[in-house]
């Protein structure tokens, strides 16, 4: 084979950018699949995984090499028959269901609902309409994810699976020993409840979110053994008070909402605090120059797909608003991945 020329344009970036769909959906097909779940441990043959997961002969082999490929599974042996496959490290450690850190859940979400609904970006471009259940009659995302079990739980698992590393991070590199007690705006499962509970014991809390996310809620605090620190409360954080508290939390959320409204969230927050209290938004907070987070710029096309006004933000926009609504400075707090916390701090 001859060696392609080093210098001058290179079409490579523009291929695995274009055609990067072809691997995405390989790595959701085998999470749908639980190829993971099922190779986990000392790994399988391709026949035994074919068999396992009814997979048809013809394509078997090129389904789990290109895994190999990709860096998701491990082989050892040559090809075909003889060959076993397992879990790579990060395999094993986030995309089998027994383990504590899954985080399929986010790609069973992508899988189930977004990868369709990103087939119609031209026409969001276009119309600046949301492409998912309200296209077809959903009053709103949540309502339309809502109204089915199955969505919500797929739903709530993926929100979680995305936010955890930055959850973790987050625990483990903020100060709140002086304080009494938090609130997590739209707190959905309550694992960042749960998990800032565990780090601070001294820490009481409460997961506001709508109704149908609670009963998920209050299993998920009492399975982590944070029930009787943290409790639900349910409301339309639009519509009702802040449950007072020293900090609150939002993951997530202001992305959700227009200008108006994500200003209208930090007022509430700012109200609902004390002289000392503190916001914290954990989002992929986009940076300023609007060049290198490549993912939170993503995200806020997925808010044009999935909302009718959201859109993702820089540090300097949201120090803007929480300026506006009174609190005294901000900080961008990096994370985890694209991920930082966005904090303000009522003087
Ligand atoms: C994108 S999810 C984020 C969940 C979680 N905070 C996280 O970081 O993964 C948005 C959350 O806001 C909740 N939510 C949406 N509209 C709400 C409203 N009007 N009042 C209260 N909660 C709401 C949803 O139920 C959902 O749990």
């Amino acid at each position: 084979m001859t060696a392609a020329p080093e210098s001058g344009p290179n079409p490579d970036h523009i291929l695995q950018v274009g055609m990067g769909f072809f691997a995405s959906k390989t790595l959701l097909s085998a999470v749908e699949l639980e190829l993971f779940t099922v190779v986990s441990g000392s790994g399988l043959t391709g026949e035994e995984i074919a068999r396992r997961l009814g997979l048809h002969e013809r394509s078997r082999y090129d389904f789990l090499d290109a895994l190999v490929a990709l860096g998701l599974l491990e082989r050892t042996g040559s090809s075909g028959a003889e060959a076993v496959y397992s879990n790579t490290a990060d395999a094993t450690a986030f995309l089998d269901k027994a383990s504590p850190a899954y985080l399929g859940g986010i790609l069973e979400m992508a899988n189930t609902r977004l990868y369709g609904f990103w087939g119609s970006l031209t026409e969001a471009l276009r119309t600046g309409l949301p492409q998912n259940e309200i296209k077809t009659g959903a009053p709103g995302l949540f309502e339309g994810i809502y109204a089915e079990p199955e969505l919500l739980r797929v739903f709530l698992d993926g929100m979680q699976g995305i936010q955890l590393g930055a959850f973790s991070a987050l625990c483990a590199s903020l100060e709140l020993t002086s304080l009494r007690n938090f609130c997590d705006i739209g707190g959905a499962n309550g694992t960042l409840s749960a998990m800032v509970a565990t780090a601070n014991p001294q820490l009481t809390g409460v997961s506001f979110d709508l109704p149908p996310v609670a009963p998920v809620a209050e299993a998920n605090l009492a399975r982590h053994g944070v029930a009787d620190r943290v409790t639900t409360a349910v409301g339309d954080f639009f519509a009702d008070d802040f449950p007072p508290a020293d900090v609150y939390f939002m993951g997530n959320i202001l992305h959700d909402w227009d200008e108006a409204q994500k200003r209208s969230l930090i007022e509430k927050a700012y109200a609902g605090l004390p002289s000392g209290g503190m916001l914290v938004a954990i989002e992929n907070i986009i940076d300023d120059d609007r060049r290198t987070n490549a993912f939170g710029l993503l995200m806020s096309l997925n808010m044009l797909i999935e909302l009718p006004g959201g859109f993702d933000y820089t540090g300097a926009q949201f120090d803007g608003w929480a300026r506006a609504a009174g609190f005294d400075h901000t900080e961008v707090r990096h994370l985890a991945g694209p991920t930082s916390a966005a904090i303000a701090y009522k003087g």
